[in-house]
């Protein structure tokens, strides 16, 4: 099969290093890619929301297969458009992938599925938000309805902040996703994944696997896309992954499909453990990354023929194995991350990271440069690990990292502290 993977992050690059080994491969193809990427697919310089293009590419190289990586080409409907055109595609068709790209769907996905989430209200305007906010009170989480990069979710401590949020979404400081709002109540406990491939009926659980959103060690300071990742994690127990998958995964699955919208792709819930059991924060349409850059060096299945299966609707009778060792995965970002940063600066030994056994140093946001690799993004490298415990990927995966030479970078030194 000739494959077509879609995007250009980390993720994309563990998914076409994991579809290289496939045996069912024949060419593998990336838009736009990276320079590591390279390394696995060529890589073709198109915008994977120039869908006209992205057709034609795949005519003219005879793409059989489309996997779709990031959400936006999701949210807007690539993989409508691809099978429209008779190219099967990987990822949820647009009106699935709702369930990422508008919180108040979700939100009320939950509510016509009894799935638990927070209680939340919808608002348009600021006399609205301001009604909620003040008949609710304080602390209040103030999101923009649509997709705003990680970025549009406020966490308020006083009412003055909610407040200040809402104005500022409403004021266009996420563009149209800022143009209406979810206003919901505060929930405390400890955050979880689920993850699952899903075919439009049948929910096929994936390993577990957990993020550190914020920017600074101890889990502090402002919320980025991801600054490392580990698998397993211990905080998802066999009890909870199918607590998540009874109570909340299948029941939107169900939902979606009653309501024309059938699901097929990556179902990715955040969870908030609290203390009257697991609820929903949110859902993405796709792979985590880095989550995702943890859980392909752990899978032993053919990940082309597990995603052919979920596009065909036959999860029913599949299975999937995986190594039992761990994996740990520490992103290094260029200095700045999650705010403003410089790009160009020069990366050296890669390689000498990657002769270490069970290393692999996934590009989150890199380019070709005169004599070797130029920084070229927030997050730029995923330095992942095997070990046969959290401990010992997480210690290989740091003596990685101090191998790499490249002054205008950071990392979080603590990744995968719960589970170790
Ligand atoms: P979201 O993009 O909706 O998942 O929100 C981003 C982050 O904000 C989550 O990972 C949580 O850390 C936090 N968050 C979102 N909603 C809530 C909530 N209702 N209560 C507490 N924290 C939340
Ligand atoms: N790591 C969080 C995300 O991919 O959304």
């Amino acid at each position: 099969m000739n494959v077509l993977v879609v995007g250009s992050g980390g993720r994309e690059h563990a998914l076409c290093w994991r579809l290289a080994a496939s045996p069912l491969l024949g060419g593998l193809w990336c838009a736009p890619g990276n320079a590591g990427i390279e390394n696995e697919a060529r890589c073709v310089a198109l915008d994977p929301m120039d869908f006209d293009g992205v057709v034609a590419f795949c005519r003219e190289e005879s793409i059989d297969f489309v996997v779709v990586g990031p959400e936006t080409p999701l949210v807007a409907g690539l993989v409508d458009r691809l099978e429209a055109e008779g190219i099967a595609a990987f990822g949820p068709r647009a009106a699935a992938a709702r369930i990422e790209g508008s919180k108040s769907f979700m939100k009320g996905l939950c509510a016509r599925a009894g799935v638990p989430t927070a209680a939340y209200r919808h608002a348009v305007s600021l006399a609205e938000a301001e009604a909620v906010i003040t008949a609710w009170g304080a602390p209040l989480v103030v999101k923009a309805d649509g997709l705003a990069a990680g970025k549009g979710v406020v966490l308020a401590r006083t009412e003055a902040e909610a407040l200040d949020a809402a104005r500022a979404a409403l004021g266009g400081a996420f563009g149209e996703a800022g143009a209406a709002l979810v206003i919901e109540e505060m929930l405390e406990g400890e955050e979880a994944s689920y993850f699952a491939l899903v075919d439009g009926e049948t929910v096929l659980p994936l390993e577990t696997a957990q993020d550190h959103k914020a920017a600074g060690e101890g889990d502090t300071g402002p919320n980025t896309g991801g600054m490392g990742a580990y698998s397993p994690a211990p905080a998802m127990t066999p009890a909870l992954c199918e607590e998540a998958q009874e109570r909340i995964v299948e029941p939107l699955v169900q939902a979606l499909a009653a309501e024309g919208a059938s699901y097929t792709g990556v179902f990715y819930a955040g969870l908030m453990l609290t203390a009257d059991g697991p609820k929903l924060l949110e859902v993405n349409a796709r792979f985590g990354d880095p989550e995702c850059q943890v859980l392909m060096p752990r899978l032993r299945s053919d990940l082309l023929a597990a995603l052919v299966a979920a596009r065909d609707g036959e999860l029913a009778d599949y299975d999937l194995r995986w190594h039992a060792d761990a994996a740990l995965c520490v992103v290094l970002a260029s200095r700045g991350y999650p705010g403003a940063y410089a790009k160009g600066s020069p990366i050296r030994d890669i390689d000498a990271a990657e002769a270490l056994d069970g290393v692999t140093v996934f590009h989150a946001g890199t380019r070709r440069a005169e004599g070797g690799i130029a920084a070229a993004g927030g997050r730029v490298l995923g330095v992942t690990a095997l070990g046969e415990t959290v401990s010992a990927a997480q210690a290989r995966a740091y003596e990685a990292v101090d191998r790499i030479d490249w002054a205008e970078g950071f990392c979080r030194r603590d990744i995968g502290w719960r589970a170790v």
